[in-house]
């Protein structure tokens, strides 16, 4: 395409949610694709927003500027750009020029790979797209930019959509696919839009074991077969789940795949535990708040010692009452963020930050 097709679009920007996962990735096989399918929801205040200009000054392939500063993630971004260059030959002909910004702190424990990747996937689509006429925003348009972004990131391909996607291939729908996500656009139960997400900052650290080091772990677990089928399993009864409005069997799903998805970490070779001694009071208080007053509230984790508490909209009140009253304490400097599912990804127009001074 690049050659036949004048290049006059030369920038783009969107803002790309983060998202967390109900059923878990983790495990990779061949290039970026998962060992299980997974099942997740986009956040709606934890977002990335990023501008990619194209030029061809300078000999500097990728200038990476995050809030304003250069930053070394370019180098990571040009891995990404030779990765890409497969479905998008046009990379190799432009330097870049990135800007980005995420609306949560860079200590809050947010998995901001998803949303980083999945913004920048959205910029590179979308010019593409319009270069070579094909309609912006179409089914896909979002499935390409699903794509692009799994080969940065593999949860940031379920970025990319509003409230609930599935990547992977399962025995659910014949759309889903090791190599994107796909939305799960109708038949949800209104109760699952009202979903909230406390996230409770158990340490806001930099992790001590990254995913892709973690995903490796599952290439020789002694429990990798019965991981895989586990998670089947458990995308199968979430989905009936989702359709039926069950918040009862939502709650034991969640909480069987986020303590599954660490007790692979505690018995893979070399082991692992990421979870804190206030990761576990707080699970245990959220397991006897659901007791006691009958609402329905769970937790989720991600590859992190902080705990992600959801809820229904309806039991906000209560919920509230229940974290200032009893979690808080348990929290890195009293912190949580106060987020819900969200309605996807929007194109944006980025003010450019000038750049850091001594930056190139
Ligand atoms: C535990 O998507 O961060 O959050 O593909 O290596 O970038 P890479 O891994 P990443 O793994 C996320 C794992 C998880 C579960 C999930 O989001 O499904």
């Amino acid at each position: 395409m690049a050659g036949t097709v004048k290049h006059s679009h030369l920038k783009s920007s969107w803002r790309c949610p983060s998202n967390i996962a109900l059923v878990k990735y983790w495990g990779k096989r061949d290039f970026q694709k998962p060992m299980n399918p997974s099942l997740s929801f986009v956040l709606q205040n934890a977002y990335t927003e990023t501008s990619v200009e194209l030029h061809k000054d300078g000999d500097q392939k990728v200038e990476f500027y995050f809030e304003g500063v250069e930053s070394a993630f370019g180098e990571r971004i040009e891995q990404f750009l030779d990765y890409i260059s497969v479905r998008l030959n046009w990379v190799h002909k432009y330097n870049f020029r990135i800007h980005s910004r995420n609306s949560f702190p860079h200590s809050a424990g947010i998995a901001s790979s998803a949303s980083s990747f999945g913004a920048l996937a959205l910029c590179l689509t979308e010019l593409d797209f319009s270069w070579s006429g094909k309609p912006v925003e179409s089914p896909e348009f979002w499935q390409m930019a699903s794509e692009i972004a799994r080969m940065g990131s593999g949860s940031a391909c379920r970025s990319v959509y509003p409230g609930f996607s599935i990547w992977g291939k399962t025995q659910l729908f014949e759309s889903c696919s090791d190599d994107f996500a796909v939305p799960i656009l109708g038949g949800i139960n209104p109760v699952f839009y009202g979903l909230q997400d406390a996230i409770l900052m158990v340490d806001a650290g930099t992790k001590e074991v990254s995913s892709s080091v973690g995903h490796r772990m599952m290439d020789k677990h002694v429990y990798q077969h019965s991981r895989i089928a586990q998670a089947h399993e458990n995308i199968n009864a979430l989905y009936l789940a989702l359709l039926t409005g069950n918040q009862k069997k939502f709650v034991e799903v969640v909480e069987n795949e986020a303590l599954s998805l660490h007790a692979m970490m505690m018995t893979s070779n070399p082991s692992f535990i990421l979870l804190k001694p206030n990761s576990l009071e707080l699970i245990q208080r959220i397991r006897r708040f659901r007791e006691k007053s009958g609402i329905p509230v769970c937790f989720t984790i991600d590859a992190g010692p902080n705990i992600h508490m959801l809820y229904f909209q309806e039991n906000e009140l209560d919920v509230k009452a229940f974290i200032e009253r009893e979690l808080l304490v348990f929290c890195e400097n009293g912190k949580w963020i106060d987020d819900r599912i969200g309605k996807g990804p929007e194109v944006k127009s980025l003010p450019q930050h000038p750049p850091h001074e001594g930056a190139k």
